[in-house]
């Protein structure tokens, strides 16, 4: 019994002290196996007398039960320890940032101007998307045959036509905006700035189907020319930097008279002329004196008021900033993540 007594110590002890799985495998071997230690009092168990043998077999019994729960407690205890393991960091080290997004350079563009155009007391507005043919064409003194108005330039919508405001459009131009400005507010001052996408059946490597532009529109008495050019320099000098300034060319629009397009200095010649550009300009987009006849269709007197306008591709600009040489308007709108992450 003693013996019994001192192998269960012996099994304990040791079960208690191993590191892994393997050890308690053997451990199990040598104690409880078929050949094992345990196993060898049972086979001996006839030889003990028989007033003994009654007590003998519980010790055994006993015994062997306190090993098995020695070695499932330690099996226990070793899985509970691994898994430990595996969570353990060390909280010394730098964390990994987690990946985050960011607005498209789009959405950052247009912020950036509407931010620009504010600090001067524009009102930033939104018109509809899809627009009658009235705002986008008629109202702003374009006539049924302007090439604008063809199918090869504008989306038209399949709904019914309205008498006045005639067919349905996806808005080819911000400009769509002016008229319903002027109802809008009833009577200038007029003072905004309207960024909104805007639709053509166009794309190459300069055009894409949908884009956006940004319209000014300033309305009040004896608004004048040097009104346009004093605001587009001042866009100039904010978005693209000291040095930079615009030039005003003669254009034709139907809604402004004069029109114009409005350049911008080259940012390596500052417009003296170099290999890049040639001239020293390149084109921004277009602007002009708001038509007396738009005036009159917004309920605004042309003799008591004037004002000027203006319309730009929101990413044309941008691309002009310098540095950025995107060759290909629609990279912006591609979804390449390896182009995206760069702004
Ligand atoms: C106009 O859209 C006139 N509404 C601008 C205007 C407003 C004139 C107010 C006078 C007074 P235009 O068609 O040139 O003009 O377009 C203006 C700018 O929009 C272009 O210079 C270009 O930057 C941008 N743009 C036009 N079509 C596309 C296109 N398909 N993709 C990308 N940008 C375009």
């Amino acid at each position: 019994m003693e013996e019994l007594h001192n192998l269960k110590n012996e099994a304990l002890a040791l079960i208690n002290e191993a590191k892994n799985d393997q050890e308690l495998k053997s451990l199990e071997i040598t104690f409880l196996g078929r050949k094992g230690k345990v196993n060898q009092f049972f086979k001996n168990l006839a030889q003990v007398k028989k007033q003994e043998r009654i007590r003998f077999g519980q010790l055994l019994n006993e015994s062997k039960k306190a090993i098995e729960k020695a070695l499932s407690n330690q099996k226990q205890l070793i899985a509970d320890q691994q898994a430990s393991d595996q969570q353990w960091f060390d909280i010394t080290q730098p964390g990994q940032l987690p990946a985050i997004g960011h607005l498209h350079l789009i959405t950052q563009a247009i912020r950036e101007i509407n931010t620009i155009f504010s600090q001067i007391g524009f009102i930033r507005v939104r018109y509809p998307q899809v627009e009658w043919d009235w705002y986008a064409f008629e109202s702003l003194n374009m006539p049924k045959d302007h090439p604008a108005r063809d199918e090869w330039e504008t989306f038209f919508l399949d709904t019914a036509e309205n008498q006045k405001m005639g067919k349905m459009v996806l808005t080819p131009q911000t400009s769509s905006g002016q008229v319903r400005e002027m109802e809008r507010l009833g009577q200038p001052p007029i003072r905004m700035i309207n960024i909104a996408k805007c639709h053509r059946r166009q794309q190459d490597i300069t055009h894409t189907v949908m884009f956006h532009q940004f319209e000014g529109l300033v309305i009040d008495e004896n608004i004048s020319i040097s009104h346009l050019k004093g605001v587009t320099d001042y866009f100039a000098d904010k978005f693209y930097g000291k040095g930079r300034k615009t030039r005003l060319r003669p254009f034709n629009f139907k809604f402004t008279e004069p029109s114009f397009e409005i350049d911008i200095n080259c940012p390596l010649c500052l417009g003296k002329g170099c290999k890049t550009c040639k001239s020293g300009w390149h084109e921004l987009g277009g602007a002009g004196m708001v038509h007396p006849n738009v005036l009159k269709v917004g309920g605004i007197d042309p003799s008591k008021y004037s004002g000027f306008a203006f319309g730009w591709g929101v990413e044309r600009t941008y691309l002009m900033k310098s540095g950025l040489k995107i060759d290909d308007l629609r990279l912006i709108y591609s979804n390449d993540l390896r182009f995206l992450e760069q702004f």
